[in-house]
This record gives C-alpha cells, structure tokens and sequence, in this order.
C-alpha cells in the first residue's frame, strides 16, 4: 500500500503532482511519502498492538533526517549500526531508550557513544566485541545491557547477498557457542545479559524460515532462564518482504505479528523488532528523465539521468524496480521493449533488461518506484556525480530534505598538495 497514483494524467505522490515537482527540483531525485512510512508504522504498531513490543525502525533502510523524524513522530526507535546512524537517530527525535544497537564491527568509541547516551541494548555479535564492550563499560562506569545475536543456522530462502542467518555467514554467534557465551557474559563487569537477538535476512516473504529461527531462539532463551539469566526480550530483527512487482504477495504484517506471538506468548517477553524495507521501501520512488533513445541491432536502450550509483539495487542484487512514465499512459498506448540503463560507465549500470514499457521519448520521465529503502542511503558520487536530492511530500507541500550538493561541495574535502603546485 502506497500514495503514488496517477491523477489528471500524471503520477502523484499524494497531493504533489511529480511531474511538477521533477521540473523544479530536477531529476534524478528521490521523492517520499510521508502518508505511507505514517501508514506503514501504524500497520506494524497495530499488528503488534496486544503484544509489549519497541519497532526499531532500521536506519539502514533510509535515514533521512526527515524521515526518521516522521518514524519518531509515531514512536519508533531506531536499530542503528554505526555512530553515525546513532547520531543520526538522536538527531530526528528518538530517545536513547528505544535505540538498538546492531552490527559486527563496533569500535569502542561507538560503543562509548551508545554507554553514554543510555540506548535500550547492544546487539553483540562475537566473543571480541562482548570483552571489548566490557572493557569500554567498566571504564566508563556503565553496565551494558546486552543480548547477543546468535546464528540460528536457518536458511532465509532469499537473496544470498541478504542473507545472514545460515552458518558460515559472519553475523551472529555461532549457535553452538552461544550458551558458553552468555555465562561468559555474566561473568563480566559491565555487561548485563537482557535479551537474545536474531536477524536472518532481508526480503524474506515467507514466514516459515523465520518461524524456525525464532523458535530456536525462544527455546534457547527459556534454557538461559533456567540457567540463571534474567532474559526479558527477544529481539527478532527484521527481514518482512515487500511487494516490488505485481503478483508479489509476501507474508502481511499482521501475519507476520501472529506468528511471532504464537512463538513467543506466554513467556512475558518484550519483542523488538527492527523493520526496515517494510516501512521505507515502497514509502518513495526515484524521478528519472529520459536522455536518449538509442537502437542497437537487437535492442532498443533508454539511457537515463539517473545512474546505479543513485539505485544501486539492480546492479547488486539484480533487483525488480517496476517503471512507469510520470505522463499516465492513454490506453491503447504502443508498448516497446527496452534495456534502461544509466549514464555511468560500467556494463551494470543497467535497471531493466527487455522491459516492456509505454512508448517513450527523450524528455519523458519516469519512476522508479519501491525504492524508499537501500536507494539513497547505498548511493555514492561515483564519476563525480553529485548526491541527488531527497524530497519528502506531506499531502499537498514537499520539501527538499537533501538538497543537491555544488560541484565545490562535492570536492571540497579534497586538497591537492602544495608540492603538486609549486613550480621547481
Ligand atoms: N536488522 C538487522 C540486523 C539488519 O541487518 C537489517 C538489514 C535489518 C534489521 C532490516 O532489514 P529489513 O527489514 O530492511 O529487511 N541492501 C539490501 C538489503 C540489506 C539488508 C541489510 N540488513 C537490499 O537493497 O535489498
């Protein structure tokens, strides 16, 4: 569910015709939704609504400062894996309290930030990181609060390039250490074992591999009670599919809620989760200009303005982005099949292959729709390309929440040598 539809023959994002949003902001841009990340926080809190659960929107997926703020707005936390994204989350309105702290590689400067600002728990990932966290919270005189990520062995069914949750991927403890662990936890200063985590992967449509995962999980969480750890949350991560095409028709929140309540009741456990693609994803799309049309001898290319280096999603994972024009097409309209590419100078930078698509021509702009999560946040300036504009939408009014850097800012923390200048 999302507020793109076409209305007097041009795609609106909600009340903002894009059309005219494109000619004033320029293309490439990104354009979000406020009314659909709104919606699609309400549908998680609602599906959770008779469990105790902290949504730890996941800063991953889009951490515009604007649109964190809309998630704190509807009291979600973060799940942040970097200072930068704590800060970041800090920034937006988000209290300490209901941020999560997750990934492999923390520093101890990170993990001092996160002691020093409070937030709800580190998700600790390896034997290395619980003594370095240890070391860092004693020093401070902070306890940590912890669960660790175990690696639950189960096989996400999705991508290989997101799945994380099969043995031999580097996330997580492996799950035959893990009890040895956390009585290695319990006897470090600094550290308090609250919760087990888990994350098998992302873009995962099917319950079945995450109801294995979470009931390894409760089951190991039940025998670290009687072990004598006070275990109160289970984390859950993230991972809920969305739909990127027709006929895509991943497992609902609500189902999705049910499951995790089946596995989990009874037991007085708060669940956090860490949604991510499944809040932002189809909350914003990418405004594209048609550049040229070129004919090779077996098919037709659409060049356009935008670039893998702005979406990389189809270049990394091969990944589904529908495409429509901006202008509605009449029906009856003639159909082509193209190759839309970017103007970047690699064979990948390639968004479609074959697609059928309304006749169009250069000047023409298009969506690429689904991309609100890992679209602005996995784009780089690669062939000194500027960063393109974000624009978040609110019924009738948009703003430029990033606006597009100048040709000196995107240089400016360059410096060549003072050697390199001077004449001998
Ligand atoms: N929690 C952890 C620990 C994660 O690693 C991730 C995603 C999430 C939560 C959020 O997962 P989500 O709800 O968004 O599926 N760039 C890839 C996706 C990478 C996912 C990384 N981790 C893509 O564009 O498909």
């Amino acid at each position: 569910m999302h507020h793109f539809n076409y209305s007097g023959g041009r795609l609106h994002c909600e009340g903002v015709n894009l059309d005219a949003l494109a000619a004033e902001v320029g293309t490439p841009c990104y354009v979000y939704s406020s009314a659909t990340l709104v919606r699609h926080a309400q549908v998680i809190a609602y599906a959770f609504r008779e469990q105790s659960v902290l949504i730890a929107y996941s800063v991953k997926a889009n951490g515009n400062l604007a649109v964190l703020a809309t998630l704190a707005g509807q009291g979600c936390g973060a799940d942040v894996v970097s200072g930068g994204e704590l800060l970041r989350a800090r920034k937006a309105g988000i209290p300490a309290s209901k941020i999560v702290f997750s990934g492999v590689g923390k520093t101890a400067a990170e993990m001092a930030l996160g002691l020093e600002q409070g937030i709800h728990q580190f998700n600790v990932e390896s034997s290395g990181e619980l003594r370095l966290l240890s070391a860092v919270a004693s020093q401070l005189g902070k306890t940590a609060l912890i669960a660790l990520r175990v690696n639950p062995d189960v096989a996400a069914g999705g991508h290989p390039n997101i799945s994380t949750g099969k043995s031999g991927d580097k996330f997580g403890v492996p799950w035959g250490e893990a009890e040895a662990l956390y009585a290695e936890a319990a006897r470090l200063p600094g550290i308090r074992a609250v919760g087990v985590d888990v994350h098998i992967g992302s873009q995962i449509g099917d319950l079945a591999p995450m109801r294995a995962a979470f009931e390894k999980v409760v089951g190991l969480a039940l025998r670290l009670r009687k072990q004598g750890h006070d275990i109160r949350r289970i984390d859950v991560g993230g991972g809920l599919a969305i739909p990127y095409k027709e006929g895509d028709a991943p497992a609902p929140p609500s189902a999705y809620a049910a499951m995790i309540s089946e596995v989990t009741a009874g037991h007085g456990f708060e669940v956090i989760l860490e949604p991510g693609r499944v809040i932002a994803g189809n909350a914003g799309v990418l405004l594209t200009t048609v550049l040229y049309e070129k004919q090779a001898p077996d098919r037709t290319f659409l060049i356009v303005d935008a670039g893998m280096n702005d979406l990389i999603r189809p270049a990394l994972y091969g990944a589904h982005h529908d495409i429509v024009p901006i202008a509605e097409p009449k029906p009856g309209q003639a159909h082509r099949a193209y190759d839309v590419v970017g103007p970047i100078c690699e064979s990948t930078d390639k968004f479609a292959a074959g697609r059928e698509l309304p006749r169009v021509a250069a000047g023409d702009r298009l969506a690429f729709m689904s991309a609100g999560a890992y679209g602005a946040v996995l784009s780089s300036s690669y062939n000194a390309r500027p960063l393109v504009p974000e624009v978040l939408v609110d019924g009738d009014r948009y703003e430029i929440v990033r606006r597009r850097p100048s040709f000196e800012e995107l240089v400016g923390l360059e410096k060549v040598p003072e050697w390199l200048t001077t004449v001998a």
